[in-house]
């Protein structure tokens, strides 16, 4: 076991890791946070996005241990109390979801594609967003929510 320390959400957080620890299941398990999702476990779905030092990482690809000393936010750490995200909300008002299984992936990475280009056009949101995939195929509806997103400057 290693001892890792991280910020997840804002808040500190020091656990014991196997070294072969997932850095999803260590969201979901050891720390909880189930928002974070695991559609294949093969870098393929972006349904376990979340940002590690602000980028958009896909965490079923990163060790646990990989982020210790980092800064996580997970879906959880997005709205301020009951206030959504600008994301959240475009995705809620765009109807930007069907299951709601891959939402918090491409809200995560949205958050990341609109902090590095705040006015994408339909091109670059497909193409930023070409790692996460909807088993609901509800892509239009996701890429109006970017949209909208972008034009409340989220
Ligand atoms: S669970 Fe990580 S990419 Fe699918
Ligand atoms: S809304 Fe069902 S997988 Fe995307």
């Amino acid at each position: 076991m290693t001892m890792i320390a991280l910020t997840v959400n804002g808040e500190r957080r020091e656990a014991d890791v196997e070294a072969r620890q997932l850095l999803v299941y260590f969201l979901r398990e050891q720390l909880g946070l189930k928002g974070t999702n695991v559609g294949c476990d093969t870098s393929s779905c972006g349904a376990c996005t979340v940002l590690v030092d602000g980028e958009s990482v896909k965490s079923c690809t990163v060790l646990a241990v990989q982020a210790d000393g980092s800064e996580v936010t997970t879906i959880e750490g997005l709205a301020t109390g009951d206030e959504l995200h600008p994301v959240q909300q475009a995705f809620h008002e765009q109807h930007g979801l069907q299951c709601g299984f891959c939402t918090p992936g491409f809200v995560m990475a949205t958050v990341s594609l609109l902090k590095e280009n705040p006015s994408p056009s339909e091109e670059e949101i497909r193409h930023a967003l070409e790692g996460n995939l909807c088993r609901c195929t509800g892509y239009h509806n996701i890429v109006r929510a970017v949209e909208a997103a972008a034009r409340a400057g989220a």
